[in-house]
């Protein structure tokens, strides 16, 4: 059994012709998923491993090619509630997801639980895929997983990944050094783990200084850190920029001074995550912010055909797009992803896609509630949903129960708005005619009739 946990191990990275779960195949020994040897007769797999792979900030462009990969073969993905829909777009179809689900005020899985599954998993045989926002070992307790594996002698991989902290302020065009304002850069957390009454972090230390200082899970505690940067010496006209939900559709950047930063981030209802930004480079906007178009994966044939029907989804700076800010709820009654999210996020919206139903012997059944989904209506992280049948409300209803009433609801045709009805959902705006362009236009509808009341 292998021990150690790896750095890159090019060896072992799976390419199109093997596998490694495959490679894990054996005979004799423990028995699949009995790691205690008590089936000695039947076909049986070696202990399986665990990858720690970073997926990014959001952007499903910025996930590194092994990762794309690993998501392609693994058995079992664990994942944070941070990463994207798009990210997770790429798991292999039959694989279990499972969520790790932590959020501020809500923590479904201690990271004991979770460095327990990984590797009850990893022994049962199977190639498990630790996906965590940005990269593992950057604020993202991957130090720990990998530990935890090594002292269970699970094999461990680390794929890194592009960390928020850098990402964040690239995509609002700031450069976290540059030549004569800035030569050094911390990246800190504002985070107080349960039961600590002080940060370790030098906030004097830092406020002394000139360098760049980024602070990921800052936004509950800004007031304090502004407070202390000030305190150790930083001018209150410091510059800060904060990025909430960088790399997506949803980005939105608030500039402000170090001495106003938390009052104006509760006045524009700044929300986590965010990435904040201080020093005089924040200051700055040198590169164009400008977010691609979300790479997907393929789209299939009976989606394709519809593609041609309106302008071409174009990369644009967020804030002239019409859904900009907004994240809109796309169920679907397809596994696939499809062309009305890419719709939407070429207008702007965070698109999340859910399968609500799915093909059953006799008729569509109701799919599993995505935790994810739940979690987010439980929020209030979604502004807007767009039902493109009345299959997708009745099931979408049935799945989450009632919406919440801030929320936003889009429908194609008569049917759908029927089904709303009966499903004691409001519905906002109807597109009269079929197609993703007639519902994404309701969606717009819907949101501008909105901001007019
Ligand atoms: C637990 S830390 C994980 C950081 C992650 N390992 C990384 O490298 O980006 C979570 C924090 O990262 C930051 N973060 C992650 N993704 C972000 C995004 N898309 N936009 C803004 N901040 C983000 C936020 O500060 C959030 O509270």
């Amino acid at each position: 059994m292998t021990t150690s946990c790896h750095g890159q191990r090019e060896g072992r990275v799976p390419s199109s012709g093997g596998s490694v779960a495959g490679m894990n195949e054996v005979r004799g020994g423990g028995g699949d998923g009995a790691a205690d040897g008590s089936d000695p007769g039947g076909p049986v797999r070696a202990p399986g491993e665990v990858w720690l792979v970073g997926a990014g900030p959001g952007d499903p462009g910025l996930l590194t090619i092994r990762g794309r990969e690993l998501l392609g073969r693994a058995d079992v993905v664990v994942t944070d509630r941070l990463v994207s829909a798009e990210v997770l777009a790429f798991v292999r179809p039959g694989a279990e997801i499972i969520y790790s689900g932590k959020s501020a005020g809500a923590l479904t899985r201690t990271q004991e639980d979770l460095n327990a599954l990984l590797v009850d998993r990893a022994l049962a045989g199977h190639l498990v895929v630790r996906l965590k926002g940005g990269d593992p070992f950057v604020l993202g307790r991957g130090g720990e997983e990998a530990e935890a594996c090594r002292l269970a002698g699970v094999a461990c991989t680390v794929v890194p990944g592009v960390t928020s902290a850098f990402a964040a302020p690239a995509y609002a065009g700031i450069p976290v050094t540059h030549r004569g304002i800035a030569q050094d850069v911390a990246v800190v957390s504002g985070h107080l783990p349960p039961g600590h009454l002080e940060s370790t972090v030098d906030w004097a230390a830092l406020g002394a200084s000139r360098m760049t200082v980024v602070v990921l899970m800052g936004i509950a505690r800004l007031a304090e850190i502004a407070a202390a940067l000030l305190e150790g010496g930083r001018s209150p006209d410091t510059p800060v920029a904060v990025i909430e939900r960088a790399t997506t559709p949803a980005q939105r950047i608030v500039r402000a001074t170090l001495d106003a930063v938390a009052v104006d981030a509760i006045a524009l209802g700044v929300r986590s995550p965010a990435v904040v930004v201080i020093g005089d480079v924040a200051a700055r906007c040198d590169a164009v912010p400008q977010i691609g178009p979300p790479v997907g994966p393929p789209v299939g044939p009976d989606e394709r055909g519809s593609a041609g029907d309106g302008p071409t989804p174009t990369a644009g700076s967020v804030t002239d797009r019409p859904l900009a800010g907004l994240r809109v709820l796309v169920p679907r009654t397809r596994p696939r992803p499809g062309l009305l999210a890419a719709r939407l996020r070429a207008l702007g919206a965070d698109a999340v896609e859910t399968v609500v139903s799915r093909p059953g012997p006799v008729a569509d059944v109701e799919a599993e509630p995505d935790p994810r989904i739940v979690e987010e209506l439980r929020h209030g992280d979604l502004h807007a949903v767009a039902f493109a049948s009345s299959t997708a409300a009745r099931a979408t209803a049935a799945l989450y129960g009632p919406l919440p009433a801030g929320i936003l609801v889009a429908v194609v045709g008569g049917r759908t708005a029927a089904a709303c009805q009966r499903a004691d959902i409001r519905v906002d705006a109807v597109a009269s005619e079929p197609g993703i362009y007639p519902l994404a236009a309701a969606v717009i509808a819907a949101v501008t009739a909105a901001r007019s009341r």
